[in-house]
Protein backbone atom coordinates (compact mmCIF):
# COMPACT_ATOMS: atom_id res chain seq x y z
CA UNK A 1 0.00 0.00 0.00
CA UNK A 2 0.97 3.75 -0.10
CA UNK A 3 0.36 6.58 -2.27
CA UNK A 4 -2.92 7.60 -1.01
CA UNK A 5 -3.66 4.01 0.04
CA UNK A 6 -3.94 2.78 -3.31
CA UNK A 7 -1.93 -0.73 -4.42
CA UNK A 8 0.86 0.04 -6.94
CA UNK A 9 -1.88 -2.35 -9.13
CA UNK A 10 -4.66 -0.09 -8.67
CA UNK A 11 -3.19 2.90 -9.91
CA UNK A 12 -1.45 1.64 -12.93
CA UNK A 13 -4.70 -0.20 -13.79
CA UNK A 14 -6.34 3.50 -13.37
CA UNK A 15 -4.31 4.66 -16.48
CA UNK A 16 -3.58 3.10 -20.14
CA UNK A 17 -0.18 2.51 -20.23
CA UNK A 18 1.54 3.49 -23.62
CA UNK A 19 4.29 1.04 -23.06
CA UNK A 20 6.94 3.66 -23.94
CA UNK A 21 10.41 2.73 -22.86
CA UNK A 22 13.89 4.96 -23.29
CA UNK A 23 14.99 1.87 -25.40
CA UNK A 24 12.23 0.65 -27.43
CA UNK A 25 9.33 3.28 -28.02
CA UNK A 26 6.13 1.88 -28.97
CA UNK A 27 2.32 2.59 -28.27
CA UNK A 28 0.24 -0.56 -27.54
CA UNK A 29 -2.90 -0.09 -29.11
CA UNK A 30 -6.12 -1.61 -26.65
CA UNK A 31 -8.20 -4.76 -27.62
CA UNK A 32 -10.84 -4.23 -30.21
CA UNK A 33 -14.43 -4.48 -29.12
CA UNK A 34 -17.74 -5.39 -30.64
CA UNK A 35 -19.68 -2.50 -31.62
CA UNK A 36 -22.49 -3.01 -29.10
CA UNK A 37 -19.96 -3.19 -26.40
CA UNK A 38 -18.54 0.18 -26.87
CA UNK A 39 -22.23 1.64 -27.63
CA UNK A 40 -22.94 0.02 -23.89
CA UNK A 41 -19.27 1.36 -22.44
CA UNK A 42 -20.75 4.85 -22.70
CA UNK A 43 -23.89 4.35 -20.26
CA UNK A 44 -21.19 3.51 -17.17
CA UNK A 45 -17.87 4.09 -15.82
CA UNK A 46 -15.55 7.17 -14.80
CA UNK A 47 -15.24 9.36 -17.61
CA UNK A 48 -19.40 9.02 -18.81
CA UNK A 49 -22.14 11.68 -18.47
CA UNK A 50 -24.51 8.98 -18.00
CA UNK A 51 -23.45 7.77 -15.03
CA UNK A 52 -23.50 10.69 -12.70
CA UNK A 53 -21.80 11.41 -9.51
CA UNK A 54 -22.23 14.64 -8.69
CA UNK A 55 -25.14 17.28 -8.29
CA UNK A 56 -25.37 18.91 -11.71
CA UNK A 57 -24.10 15.82 -13.83
CA UNK A 58 -27.33 13.98 -12.34
CA UNK A 59 -29.41 16.96 -12.87
CA UNK A 60 -27.33 16.83 -16.83
CA UNK A 61 -28.10 13.31 -17.44
CA UNK A 62 -31.97 13.37 -16.24
CA UNK A 63 -32.50 15.92 -19.19
CA UNK A 64 -30.57 13.71 -21.65
CA UNK A 65 -32.99 10.80 -20.50
CA UNK A 66 -36.36 12.93 -20.93
CA UNK A 67 -34.81 14.14 -24.29
CA UNK A 68 -34.01 10.78 -25.86
CA UNK A 69 -37.67 9.50 -24.55
CA UNK A 70 -39.20 13.07 -25.90
CA UNK A 71 -37.03 11.91 -29.01
CA UNK A 72 -37.85 8.03 -29.18
CA UNK A 73 -41.62 8.92 -28.47
CA UNK A 74 -41.40 11.68 -31.87
CA UNK A 75 -39.06 9.53 -34.12
CA UNK A 76 -42.11 6.57 -33.34
CA UNK A 77 -45.00 8.92 -34.23
CA UNK A 78 -43.57 10.43 -37.83
CA UNK A 79 -42.32 6.39 -38.93
CA UNK A 80 -45.96 5.57 -38.21
CA UNK A 81 -47.54 8.26 -39.88
CA UNK A 82 -45.02 7.79 -42.85
CA UNK A 83 -46.05 3.94 -42.87
CA UNK A 84 -49.50 5.05 -42.99
CA UNK A 85 -48.66 7.41 -45.41
CA UNK A 86 -47.33 3.95 -47.53
CA UNK A 87 -50.51 2.03 -46.82
CA UNK A 88 -53.39 4.51 -46.68
CA UNK A 89 -55.52 4.03 -50.03
CA UNK A 90 -55.55 7.09 -52.16
CA UNK A 91 -58.45 9.72 -51.54
CA UNK A 92 -58.81 8.27 -48.50
CA UNK A 93 -58.63 11.06 -46.37
CA UNK A 94 -60.37 14.84 -46.17
CA UNK A 95 -58.44 18.01 -46.51
CA UNK A 96 -59.68 19.29 -42.83
CA UNK A 97 -58.29 16.20 -40.97
CA UNK A 98 -55.23 17.03 -43.56
CA UNK A 99 -55.31 20.77 -41.96
CA UNK A 100 -55.40 19.77 -38.39
CA UNK A 101 -52.19 17.35 -38.57
CA UNK A 102 -50.28 19.93 -40.03
CA UNK A 103 -51.11 22.52 -38.02
CA UNK A 104 -50.81 20.32 -35.34
CA UNK A 105 -48.14 18.07 -35.84
CA UNK A 106 -45.98 20.94 -37.41
CA UNK A 107 -46.52 23.99 -35.22
CA UNK A 108 -48.77 23.23 -31.74
CA UNK A 109 -47.22 20.06 -30.66
CA UNK A 110 -43.64 21.15 -31.05
CA UNK A 111 -44.35 24.74 -30.02
CA UNK A 112 -45.78 23.13 -26.78
CA UNK A 113 -43.49 20.43 -25.98
CA UNK A 114 -40.53 23.49 -26.68
CA UNK A 115 -42.24 25.62 -24.28
CA UNK A 116 -42.61 22.85 -21.52
CA UNK A 117 -38.25 21.69 -22.18
CA UNK A 118 -37.84 25.25 -22.00
CA UNK A 119 -39.83 25.74 -18.67
CA UNK A 120 -38.15 22.85 -17.21
CA UNK A 121 -34.22 23.74 -17.95
CA UNK A 122 -34.90 27.06 -16.51
CA UNK A 123 -36.08 25.46 -13.50
CA UNK A 124 -33.03 23.00 -13.24
CA UNK A 125 -30.73 25.74 -14.06
CA UNK A 126 -30.31 26.47 -10.61
CA UNK A 127 -28.97 23.04 -10.10
CA UNK A 128 -26.51 22.43 -13.72
CA UNK A 129 -25.13 26.16 -12.30
CA UNK A 130 -25.52 26.55 -8.79
CA UNK A 131 -24.59 29.65 -6.91
CA UNK A 132 -20.64 29.99 -5.83
CA UNK A 133 -21.13 29.47 -2.00
CA UNK A 134 -19.56 32.33 -0.23
CA UNK A 135 -16.39 31.67 1.83
CA UNK A 136 -15.28 27.87 2.27
CA UNK A 137 -12.67 26.72 0.17
CA UNK A 138 -11.97 27.17 -3.59
CA UNK A 139 -9.96 25.81 -6.10
CA UNK A 140 -8.79 27.76 -8.88
CA UNK A 141 -7.57 25.08 -11.85
CA UNK A 142 -5.21 26.84 -14.97
CA UNK A 143 -5.06 25.55 -18.47
CA UNK A 144 -1.39 24.94 -19.34
CA UNK A 145 0.53 23.68 -22.03
CA UNK A 146 -0.63 20.36 -21.70
CA UNK A 147 -1.07 19.95 -18.08
CA UNK A 148 -3.34 21.40 -15.33
CA UNK A 149 -1.83 24.31 -12.63
CA UNK A 150 -4.15 23.54 -9.63
CA UNK A 151 -3.98 25.41 -6.52
CA UNK A 152 -5.93 25.05 -3.22
CA UNK A 153 -7.04 28.00 -1.69
CA UNK A 154 -8.08 27.21 2.26
CA UNK A 155 -10.54 28.89 4.42
CA UNK A 156 -7.61 29.83 6.63
CA UNK A 157 -5.31 31.81 3.82
CA UNK A 158 -3.52 29.20 2.63
CA UNK A 159 -2.58 28.31 -1.10
CA UNK A 160 -1.39 24.83 -2.37
CA UNK A 161 0.21 24.61 -5.48
CA UNK A 162 -0.37 21.42 -7.03
CA UNK A 163 -0.78 19.91 -10.32
CA UNK A 164 -3.10 17.34 -12.76
CA UNK A 165 -5.57 16.00 -10.20
CA UNK A 166 -8.68 17.37 -8.43
CA UNK A 167 -9.81 16.17 -5.01
CA UNK A 168 -12.95 16.73 -3.66
CA UNK A 169 -15.09 16.33 -0.32
CA UNK A 170 -18.30 14.20 -0.90
CA UNK A 171 -21.62 16.25 -0.01
CA UNK A 172 -19.77 19.73 -0.26
CA UNK A 173 -20.23 22.15 -2.45
CA UNK A 174 -16.73 23.71 -4.38
CA UNK A 175 -15.84 26.73 -5.75
CA UNK A 176 -13.81 27.14 -8.88
CA UNK A 177 -12.17 29.36 -10.70
CA UNK A 178 -10.99 28.16 -14.30
CA UNK A 179 -8.19 30.63 -15.80
CA UNK A 180 -5.69 30.35 -19.02
CA UNK A 181 -2.43 31.89 -19.69
CA UNK A 182 -2.70 31.73 -23.37
CA UNK A 183 -4.95 29.53 -25.17
CA UNK A 184 -8.82 28.16 -24.64
CA UNK A 185 -9.27 25.34 -22.94
CA UNK A 186 -12.13 23.50 -21.16
CA UNK A 187 -12.59 22.10 -17.59
CA UNK A 188 -14.84 19.07 -18.34
CA UNK A 189 -15.54 15.81 -15.68
CA UNK A 190 -18.41 14.25 -17.05
CA UNK A 191 -19.35 12.56 -14.25
CA UNK A 192 -19.10 15.78 -11.60
CA UNK A 193 -20.74 18.38 -13.31
CA UNK A 194 -20.93 19.73 -17.11
CA UNK A 195 -17.83 21.04 -19.18
CA UNK A 196 -16.75 24.71 -18.49
CA UNK A 197 -14.49 26.99 -20.72
CA UNK A 198 -11.26 29.11 -19.51
CA UNK A 199 -10.68 31.82 -21.19
CA UNK A 200 -7.35 33.82 -21.55
CA UNK A 201 -8.30 37.72 -19.23
CA UNK A 202 -11.31 36.27 -17.58
CA UNK A 203 -12.23 34.19 -14.34
CA UNK A 204 -14.78 31.30 -14.70
CA UNK A 205 -16.75 29.96 -12.04
CA UNK A 206 -17.80 26.92 -11.51
CA UNK A 207 -19.62 24.50 -8.59
CA UNK A 208 -18.29 20.89 -8.16
CA UNK A 209 -20.65 18.79 -5.56
CA UNK A 210 -19.59 15.22 -5.29
CA UNK A 211 -22.47 12.95 -4.12
CA UNK A 212 -20.95 9.57 -4.37
CA UNK A 213 -16.74 8.46 -3.43
CA UNK A 214 -15.02 7.29 -7.05
CA UNK A 215 -12.40 8.13 -8.76
CA UNK A 216 -13.35 10.10 -12.22
CA UNK A 217 -11.65 11.31 -14.91
CA UNK A 218 -11.71 14.57 -16.15
CA UNK A 219 -10.44 15.58 -20.06
CA UNK A 220 -9.68 19.07 -21.78
CA UNK A 221 -12.93 19.34 -24.02
CA UNK A 222 -11.72 22.52 -26.14
CA UNK A 223 -8.88 21.97 -28.88
CA UNK A 224 -6.22 23.66 -27.41
CA UNK A 225 -3.18 22.56 -29.48
CA UNK A 226 -1.16 19.74 -30.90
CA UNK A 227 -1.51 17.67 -27.40
CA UNK A 228 -4.88 18.78 -26.29
CA UNK A 229 -6.08 14.54 -26.31
CA UNK A 230 -3.57 14.30 -23.94
CA UNK A 231 -4.60 16.85 -21.36
CA UNK A 232 -6.22 14.72 -18.46
CA UNK A 233 -6.51 14.20 -14.74
CA UNK A 234 -8.01 12.16 -12.20
CA UNK A 235 -11.07 13.96 -10.40
CA UNK A 236 -11.24 12.09 -6.92
CA UNK A 237 -14.05 12.26 -4.68
CA UNK A 238 -13.20 11.07 -0.70
CA UNK A 239 -15.18 11.24 2.66
CA UNK A 240 -14.62 14.77 4.02
CA UNK A 241 -11.95 13.44 6.79
CA UNK A 242 -10.09 11.58 4.38
CA UNK A 243 -10.00 14.77 1.93
CA UNK A 244 -8.80 16.88 4.56
CA UNK A 245 -6.01 14.41 5.48
CA UNK A 246 -4.80 14.36 2.25
CA UNK A 247 -5.02 17.72 1.83
CA UNK A 248 -2.73 18.32 4.99
CA UNK A 249 -0.51 15.89 3.19
CA UNK A 250 0.01 17.95 0.32
CA UNK A 251 0.54 20.87 2.11
CA UNK A 252 3.44 19.63 3.70
CA UNK A 253 7.09 19.71 2.17
CA UNK A 254 8.44 16.95 0.99
CA UNK A 255 10.37 14.24 3.14
CA UNK A 256 14.15 13.83 2.39
CA UNK A 257 15.37 11.14 -0.07
CA UNK A 258 14.62 7.19 1.52
CA UNK A 259 17.68 5.98 0.13
CA UNK A 260 21.28 6.50 -1.23
CA UNK A 261 19.66 6.17 -5.03
CA UNK A 262 16.72 8.18 -3.91
CA UNK A 263 18.81 10.78 -2.67
CA UNK A 264 21.76 10.81 -5.93
CA UNK A 265 18.11 11.05 -7.82
CA UNK A 266 17.57 14.43 -5.60
CA UNK A 267 21.62 15.34 -6.29
CA UNK A 268 21.07 15.29 -10.25
CA UNK A 269 17.89 16.67 -10.29
CA UNK A 270 18.88 20.01 -8.68
CA UNK A 271 22.41 19.26 -10.79
CA UNK A 272 20.20 18.89 -14.34
CA UNK A 273 18.64 22.31 -13.48
CA UNK A 274 15.08 20.32 -13.05
CA UNK A 275 14.74 22.89 -10.03
CA UNK A 276 14.41 26.06 -12.63
CA UNK A 277 10.71 24.46 -13.80
CA UNK A 278 9.86 22.37 -11.12
CA UNK A 279 9.47 23.00 -7.40
CA UNK A 280 9.58 20.28 -5.04
CA UNK A 281 8.94 22.08 -1.15
CA UNK A 282 11.30 21.41 0.90
CA UNK A 283 14.31 21.50 -1.29
CA UNK A 284 16.15 23.69 -3.34
CA UNK A 285 13.83 23.39 -6.79
CA UNK A 286 11.71 26.42 -6.38
CA UNK A 287 10.78 26.75 -10.58
CA UNK A 288 7.19 27.64 -11.01
CA UNK A 289 6.91 27.12 -15.01
CA UNK A 290 6.14 23.08 -14.68
CA UNK A 291 3.91 21.54 -12.48
CA UNK A 292 4.48 21.15 -8.94
CA UNK A 293 6.43 18.04 -7.97
CA UNK A 294 6.56 17.95 -4.11
CA UNK A 295 4.03 14.94 -3.83
CA UNK A 296 3.90 13.94 -7.42
CA UNK A 297 4.23 10.19 -6.46
CA UNK A 298 0.71 10.57 -4.70
CA UNK A 299 -0.93 11.46 -7.61
CA UNK A 300 -2.59 8.93 -9.53
CA UNK A 301 -1.42 9.56 -13.10
CA UNK A 302 1.90 10.89 -14.43
CA UNK A 303 1.82 13.34 -17.56
CA UNK A 304 -1.82 15.15 -17.43
CA UNK A 305 -3.80 11.61 -16.94
CA UNK A 306 -1.84 9.51 -19.39
CA UNK A 307 0.94 7.63 -17.75
CA UNK A 308 0.69 5.32 -14.83
CA UNK A 309 2.45 6.21 -11.77
CA UNK A 310 5.47 3.89 -11.05
CA UNK A 311 9.01 4.53 -11.62
CA UNK A 312 9.22 2.96 -15.36
CA UNK A 313 6.50 5.24 -16.38
CA UNK A 314 8.78 8.41 -14.60
CA UNK A 315 11.99 6.86 -16.55
CA UNK A 316 10.02 6.67 -20.12
CA UNK A 317 8.69 10.42 -19.03
CA UNK A 318 12.39 11.65 -18.46
CA UNK A 319 13.85 9.77 -21.92
CA UNK A 320 10.93 10.45 -23.91
CA UNK A 321 8.88 13.38 -23.24
CA UNK A 322 8.71 14.88 -26.87
CA UNK A 323 7.16 11.22 -28.11
CA UNK A 324 4.82 10.89 -25.30
CA UNK A 325 3.38 14.48 -25.32
CA UNK A 326 4.77 15.87 -28.79
CA UNK A 327 5.16 19.87 -28.62
CA UNK A 328 5.39 19.79 -24.85
CA UNK A 329 7.48 22.39 -23.60
CA UNK A 330 9.95 20.50 -21.13
CA UNK A 331 12.67 19.01 -23.12
CA UNK A 332 13.23 15.26 -22.60
CA UNK A 333 16.28 14.00 -20.69
CA UNK A 334 16.53 10.84 -23.50
CA UNK A 335 20.42 11.79 -23.54
CA UNK A 336 21.41 11.04 -20.23
CA UNK A 337 23.14 7.51 -18.83
CA UNK A 338 19.89 5.15 -18.28
CA UNK A 339 21.05 4.78 -14.33
CA UNK A 340 20.87 8.60 -13.63
CA UNK A 341 17.08 8.42 -15.28
CA UNK A 342 16.31 5.86 -13.22
CA UNK A 343 17.95 7.34 -10.34
CA UNK A 344 15.96 10.52 -10.90
CA UNK A 345 12.93 8.49 -11.87
CA UNK A 346 13.24 6.99 -7.97
CA UNK A 347 13.39 9.72 -6.18
CA UNK A 348 10.13 11.25 -8.51
CA UNK A 349 8.47 8.03 -6.98
CA UNK A 350 9.05 8.29 -3.79
CA UNK A 351 7.67 11.81 -3.13
CA UNK A 352 4.15 11.04 -1.98
CU1 LIG B 1 -6.37 22.01 -23.25
CU2 LIG B 1 -7.51 21.08 -25.08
Amino acid sequence: MGKGGRTRRERSGANSALGIRPGRRRIRPGPALPVPALLLSGCQGRQSVLDPAGRSAEAIADLWWVLLAGAAVVWLAVIGLAVYAVFARPNSHDLGKTRILIIGGGAVVPSVVLAALLVWSLHILPVVHPPVPEGGMKVRVSGERWWWRVTYLTEDGREIPLANEVRLPVGRATAFDLVSPDVIHSFWIPSLAGKVDMIPGRVNRMVLEPTREGVFRGACAEYCGTSHALMNFEAVSMAPADFAAWLERQAAPAEPPEGPVEARGLELFLGYGCGACHTIRGTDATGGLGPDLTHVGSRLSLGAGILPNDPEAFANWLAATHVIKPDVNMPHFGMLPEAEIEAIALYLDGLT
